[in-house]
């Protein structure tokens, strides 16, 4: 095994080598763009290290975590539109700098550049792989689409935030290791074991950015705090507080959360304030520790050399700790 800077430049050297073409230029500069600001590179980093816990080539799967990190960027850009994000990776965000309709349609490009990449691959590994990426691709529209349909509904079951969260990220994250898996001819078990692991780190990964988007620096996390409480979203913060207050609280909540209010500033310190008054902090990190457990549980169940383990294992802790 590498370490993880190691697999992350490996990453980076791939991706800097790969070349879009230059015109129409406000189709691929917003392409350029969001692909320069870099982020965290976690899905193909684990792209990467499913393939060397598999005892596969990692440049073998060097293509599909591209074809990953190029998904996950058209679907920021198209996310960012539909969340009405200014901020990106510390940066002002695509539809800002161009504007809506470039927005629009680099990030379709991207959709199409991510499954162009796969065509590098044999068939024994394009098939297999294109069927992953082409059910994973739709989830993500899936929750996408309930992440927005929940803005307008007050209450939703912490069953159903899950579900969203599962298709609009965790799926993604499992998907990702599942392709390096398949680079590696892991056995099929093997396959859908590292892809349940993935996925409830997944899940443990959203809740960590639903807890940094009220809870972070903007400085690190590169995103607008509080863009969640002013874009209405169903977070586990919101819905979790709303088990937990008496009746009089939840509705004051409940009215305070889904109105406009006439100082975005002062309506996130309204809702902070109530989260800080039932512990929420606190309750993330629990459920935070608990999909993260259950990835633990699932990876004990992989017949891995011990080293492997251990850095599976570090990797969930670290994610845990995270602060971007
Ligand atoms: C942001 O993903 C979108 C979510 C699924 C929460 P990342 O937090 O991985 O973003 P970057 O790629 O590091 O910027
Ligand atoms: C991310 O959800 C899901 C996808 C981009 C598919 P968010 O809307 O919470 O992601 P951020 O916080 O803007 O990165
Ligand atoms: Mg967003
Ligand atoms: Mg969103
Ligand atoms: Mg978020």
């Amino acid at each position: 095994m590498l370490s993880l800077s190691e697999y992350h430049k490996m990453f980076t050297e791939h991706l800097d080598k790969y070349t879009i073409s230059a015109v129409p230029e406000n189709l691929y500069a917003p392409v350029h763009y969001i692909l320069s600001l870099g982020g965290k590179r976690i899905r193909p980093i684990l792209t990467l290290v499913s393939t060397d816990i598999f005892s596969g080539s990692p440049a073998k799967a060097l293509d599909a975590a591209l074809a990953g990190e190029v998904f996950h960027n058209f679907s920021l850009v198209h996310d960012d539109i539909m969340d009405s994000a200014d901020l990106r990776r510390g940066n002002i965000t695509v539809h800002k700098k161009w504007d809506s309709s470039t927005g629009i349609l680099s990030g379709d490009v991207m959709l199409i550049l991510a499954y162009q990449i796969f065509e590098n691959y044999e068939p024994d590994i394009f098939v297999p792989m294109a069927s992953l990426f082409s059910k994973t691709a739709i989830r993500v529209c899936e929750g996408q689409q309930l992440d927005i349909d929940f803005e307008t509904r007050k209450e939703i079951s912490l069953e159903e935030y899950l579900l969203m969260i599962t298709c609009k990220t965790a799926e993604l994250i499992g998907a990702a290791m599942k392709m390096g898996a398949i680079i590696a001819d892991a056995s099929l078990e093997q396959q859908e074991k590292i892809y349940d692991f993935g996925k409830n780190l997944g899940i443990a990964f959203q809740l960590q950015d639903d807890y940094l988007d009220c809870y972070g620096n903007e400085n690190d996390f590169g995103k607008k705090i509080g863009g969640d409480i002013i874009e209405k979203k169903k977070t586990f913060l919101y819905l979790k507080t709303l088990e937990l207050v008496s009746k009089e609280v939840k509705s004051n909540l409940i009215s305070l959360y889904n109105s406009p209010h006439k100082d975005n500033q002062k309506k996130i310190i309204l809702v902070k304030e109530i989260y800080n008054d039932c512990n929420i902090e606190n309750e993330v990190v629990l459920e935070i520790k608990k999909y993260t457990d259950i990835a633990f549980k699932i990876l004990d169940s992989l017949d891995l050399p011990k080293e492997k383990h251990e850095f599976l294992h570090n990797f969930g802790d670290s994610l845990m700790k995270r602060k971007i």
